[in-house]
């Protein structure tokens, strides 16, 4: 596989949006479509496509807020999404690292991440990212990431 980021366009955008879930659909993370209408009203929010070669398959997305009073807020993964057929090859680590490279390059020494404790969330993959478990908000599992 050869993965890279891309920003979304009206190119990729039909193959983004059909990455599960479905909107309506019960899921550990939001639609794409709902995160991409967050990110539009949301300035500080980094939504990239993951690309191998010309096929979209996942999606992304950060948010930069070094100022926000929540320190769990302060920068880190906001949504990653992975298509069906790309589960499980590592595309998941992979948007992982791009966020922790961003997150490097514009100063941070750490990264959150929050997750739904479900025994069949995501939690067990964040915990091999490397992600330690830092307390709770709002009923979900607060993930740190040193830098
Ligand atoms: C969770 C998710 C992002 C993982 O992405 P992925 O591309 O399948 O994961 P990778 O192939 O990069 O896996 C990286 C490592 O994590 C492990 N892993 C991934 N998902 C796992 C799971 N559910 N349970 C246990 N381990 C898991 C892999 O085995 C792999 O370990 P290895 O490096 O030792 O082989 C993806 O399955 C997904 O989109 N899930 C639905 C949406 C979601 O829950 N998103 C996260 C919430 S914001």
């Amino acid at each position: 596989m050869t993965l890279r980021l891309a920003e979304l366009s009206e190119e990729n955008l039909p193959a983004v949006i059909a990455i599960p879930p479905a909107v309506g659909e019960k899921a550990y993370v939001a639609p794409v479509l709902h995160s991409i209408a967050l990110a539009y009203v949301t300035p500080s929010a980094w939504p990239r496509v993951i690309m191998d070669d010309d096929t979209v398959v996942g999606f992304v997305m950060a948010n930069w807020d070094p100022d926000n009073e929540i320190p769990e807020f302060r920068g880190g993964i906001w949504r990653i999404n992975i298509a069906d057929e790309a589960k499980g090859r590592g595309v998941g680590r992979f948007a992982v690292e791009q966020v922790a490279a961003e997150a490097r390059r514009r100063g941070y020494d750490q990264i959150t991440v929050l997750w739904d404790p479900a025994s069949d969330g995501p939690e067990q993959f964040y915990l091999k990212m490397g992600f330690r478990k830092q307390g709770e908000l709002g009923g979900e599992t607060v993930g740190v990431l040193d830098l």
